[in-house]
């Protein structure tokens, strides 16, 4: 199985990353070993603030329809979204607009697992909530959703693993589920 991972957030110090780059790891040591996981970095999806305009004029971006392509080539996808004011992180907005003028099913009908890591104990619901419910529209296949709240203290940064059992006993059914 060949699978997207990245986190949906242009943050370097991205606790999201961590987040999906553990999924991946536990994709690969306990759920689907023969799995190619490419984790992508949105910082290299940088591009200009959607606008009819400017696509009217110059089209859509290369690294729009580069990643647009990446979702088409994967088997599964794995999203951990940064909550922003309730929502998307606007980096992750933008370049879903623009992907979204290529086709408006941006995930292409893929199997993905969704989750979301913030320092709050909300566990960024809200995001995951308008994921959960607009991602359908947008031809994504959720098979399941991992939250995990107070991230510092459910997550050990220097193994790069979940602490909190029951997080990581959500994220292996919702992994399993893509198999
Ligand atoms: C502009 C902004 C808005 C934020 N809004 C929320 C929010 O609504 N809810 C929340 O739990 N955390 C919020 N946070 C905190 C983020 O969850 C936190 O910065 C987290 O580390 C983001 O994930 P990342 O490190 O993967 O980018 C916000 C942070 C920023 C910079």
């Amino acid at each position: 199985m060949k699978m997207l991972a990245f986190a949906a957030t242009n943050s370097r110090n991205s606790i999201n990353v961590k987040l999906v780059k553990h999924a991946a790891d536990v994709m690969r040591s306990e759920i689907a070993p023969e799995s190619e996981i490419r984790v992508v970095d949105l910082n290299d999806y940088e591009m200009p603030i959607f606008s009819i305009d400017r696509e009217t004029a110059d089209g859509i971006p290369a690294q729009a329809q580069d990643l647009y392509e990446q979702i088409g080539a994967a088997d599964a996808l794995l999203i951990s979204y940064a909550e922003h004011n309730g929502h998307y992180s606007a980096a992750y907005k933008n370049i879903f607009d623009w992907m979204s003028r290529i086709n408006k099913r941006v995930y292409q009908d893929k199997p993905m697992v969704i989750m979301a890591a913030t320092p709050a104990p909300s566990g960024a619901a809200s995001v995951l909530k308008a994921a959960t419910d607009s991602a359908p529209f947008f031809g994504a296949d959720i098979r399941g959703s991992v939250s995990v709240g107070r991230f510092g203290e459910r997550f050990d940064g220097t193994t790069g693993t979940l602490t909190d059992e029951a997080a990581a006993q959500t994220l292996r059914q919702s992994l399993a589920a893509l198999v």
